[in-house]
């Protein structure tokens, strides 16, 4: 977003992102959360990891995690986080874009709300498709744009203040066509509501997909 911003309201957005999704987890996004995390298995890459809320949902099946944040304030959060949970992560400041990790070097990578936010989601999603291994998993859960044409209208009308308030977060954005258009064969992509959240991010697509051969 720049650096003053980043300086200043990024800075603010990340100490604030726990408490600001509080409802909306209890309500049921943490649910959603530990269903998607549920198909995890082996190496895992969590891309834009964020505070850690996905920490402390992963399966047992998970041998080793490895967390990518590229931004520092939400990076500290996610190593107090972790280290409170004791949990034994490999934390790496990178954007889902560059991942400076060999190819096919992990079992399972994972997005939850961080399509929405990364400046060039297709070369993410072909990213987390090179360090997969064949076979390996992709899990994701995000907002995306709306089915319905009216919705879709009203989050053209809020992207850019929403985009400005939200760190870079674009509401209106079409992750299923980005899916639909990635290196992976989709395995299942279920529609849902984000539960007690502002209505232009409810609509949330959650499901897997497999990088082939
Ligand atoms: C809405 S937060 C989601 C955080 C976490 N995944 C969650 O489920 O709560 C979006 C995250 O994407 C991160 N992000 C922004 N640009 C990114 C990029 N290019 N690559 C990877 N992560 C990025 C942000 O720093 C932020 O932590």
């Amino acid at each position: 977003m720049g650096r003053i911003y980043d300086a200043t309201w990024g800075r603010a957005f990340s100490a604030l992102y726990d408490r600001a999704l509080k409802a909306t987890e209890e309500a049921g996004l943490r649910e959603m959360r530990r269903r998607t995390l549920a198909a995890a298995s082996g190496r895992t890459l969590d891309i834009g990891a964020g505070t850690g809320a996905n920490l402390g949902l992963y399966p047992q099946a998970v041998a080793e995690l490895v967390l990518a944040e590229p931004d520092p304030h939400m990076t500290k959060r996610l190593r107090r986080h972790a280290a409170e949970q004791g949990l034994e992560a490999e934390i790496v400041e990178a954007p889902a874009e560059r991942l400076p990790f060999p190819d096919a070097s992990f079992d399972t990578a994972v997005f939850t709300l961080v399509l929405c936010t990364v400046a060039d989601p297709r070369a993410a999603l072909a990213e987390a498709a090179r360090v997969l291994k064949p076979g390996g998993k992709l899990l994701f859960l995000e907002h995306v744009r709306s089915r319905d044409p009216r919705l879709a209208t009203w989050q053209d009308r809020f992207a850019r203040p929403w985009r400005f308030v939200n760190d870079g977060c674009n509401c209106n954005r079409d992750t299923a066509a980005n899916l639909d258009a990635s290196p992976f064969d989709l395995e299942s992509l279920e529609h849902e509501r984000m539960p007690k959240a502002p209505p232009v991010v409810r609509p949330v697509v959650r499901g897997s997909a497999t990088r082939t051969a």
